[in-house]
């Protein structure tokens, strides 16, 4: 077998902490499929005396979280800090301009800096890969970039959101209102103590145009995503739709339209008997309409430390065996 694929890690916190159980749950699995182990060497968070349930001996501890960028002997580096800006882009930033390769879960990043950074990395010829970044751990980015790879999209819309989906899906069942749902789903650790990017969409759109560049061959842009979320539905709103054969769902959707692509993400009526209808929980699902293949549908958990954890070691298998390949499945040069 040839030599580890060694890995720097940064963030040890829900995710960072999933990836370390799960390369050590299923170390030789994933050595026998990547063709050569992979082997944390070196961790970094704000707290180094955190009990994090895991052992952190066996790995170097680096205070400054940036400078795992140049960390000896790390081929790729792992941000599971998050933050749109801060100590995840230096160290994406740095990383890159290293010339290694860089795996991140972090949506708000990529959204925001997605092109920069795969141009970074195209020019360095490493890899950038964010799966976990979209969906959890729905192979979402894989399935658009590799599986449909061959098809020109139509749509591509879902459930990108589990806070959003967990809450409707309460007010739907239990007939309750938003403020009652959304402070039971904090009190349970579905929602976070500032709600805002979750529930007024924000954590969608970011998602959305990710998937949107993947899937339509454009640059990623944030800022032309219509964005509303769900604070002003009523539990009576739900009941209505109900009635009429329909449940509100947050939907992200992005649509090639003569004018160009048009992003949007808001509570939309879906009827009864389409798939996203029967998303229920804080599950995420996504459907992509390719013109040879036809209708997709991606379903599973979009957060988590397991499902999260699968998202980003997957992408550290592939950079073991060697796929690299345009972070947003063209050339940043050909996106439109
Ligand atoms: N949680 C999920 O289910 C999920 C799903 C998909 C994507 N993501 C993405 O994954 C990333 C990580 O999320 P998470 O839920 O694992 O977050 P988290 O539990 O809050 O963990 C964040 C980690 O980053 C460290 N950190 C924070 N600020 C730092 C700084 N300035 N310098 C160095 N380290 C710092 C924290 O250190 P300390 O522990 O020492 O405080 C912690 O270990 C985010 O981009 C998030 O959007 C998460």
């Amino acid at each position: 077998m040839s030599e580890p694929l060694r890995v720097a890690l940064a963030g040890l916190g829900t995710v960072g902490g999933g990836v370390i159980r799960l390369l050590d749950a299923n170390r030789e699995l994933i050595a026998r499929r990547a063709g050569r182990e992979i082997e944390i060497v070196a961790v970094s968070a704000r707290d180094r005396g955190k009990d994090r349930g895991v052992d952190l001996s066996r790995f170097v501890w680096v205070d400054d979280t940036t400078a795992l960028a140049k960390q000896p002997g790390a081929d790729v580096v792992v941000e599971l800090i998050g933050g749109s800006d801060g100590p995840a882009l230096t160290l994406a930033r740095s990383t890159l301009g290293a010339g290694r390769s860089f795996v991140t879960a972090n949506k708000a990043m990529i959204a925001h800096h997605g092109l920069e950074l795969a141009q970074a990395a195209e020019g360095a010829g490493v890899a950038l890969k964010f799966e976990a970044a979209v969906a959890g751990g729905i192979p979402v980015i894989k399935g658009l970039r590799e599986g449909a790879a061959a098809n020109e999209i139509a749509r591509v819309y879902g459930i990108l959101n589990g806070t959003c989906n967990f809450i409707l899906s309460k007010m739907e069942s239990e007939g309750r209102d938003f403020a009652e749902v959304l402070a039971e789903a904090q009190a349970l650790g579905f929602a976070e103590s500032d709600p805002s990017f979750d529930i007024d969409g924000v954590d969608a759109a970011h998602k959305l145009s990710i998937l949107a560049a993947v899937a339509f061959g454009t640059q990623p842009a944030f800022d032309d995503v219509a964005i509303s979320g769900i604070r002003r539905l009523l539990g009576a709103d739900i009941a209505e739709a109900a009635a009429l054969g329909y449940r509100v769902r947050l939907l992200g959707l992005a649509e090639a339209g003569t004018d160009g692509l048009f992003q949007r993400v808001h509570p939309h009526l879906v009827p009864i008997d389409h798939p996203l209808a029967h998303v229920t929980g804080s599950l995420n699902a996504v459907v992509a309409e390719g013109n040879f293949v036809g209708r997709l549908l991606f379903q599973g958990a979009g957060a988590g430390d397991g499902p999260t954890a699968s998202a980003v070691v997957a992408d550290l298998i592939d950079i073991a065996r060697g796929e690299f390949g345009p972070p947003f499945a063209m050339p940043v040069v050909s996106l439109t």
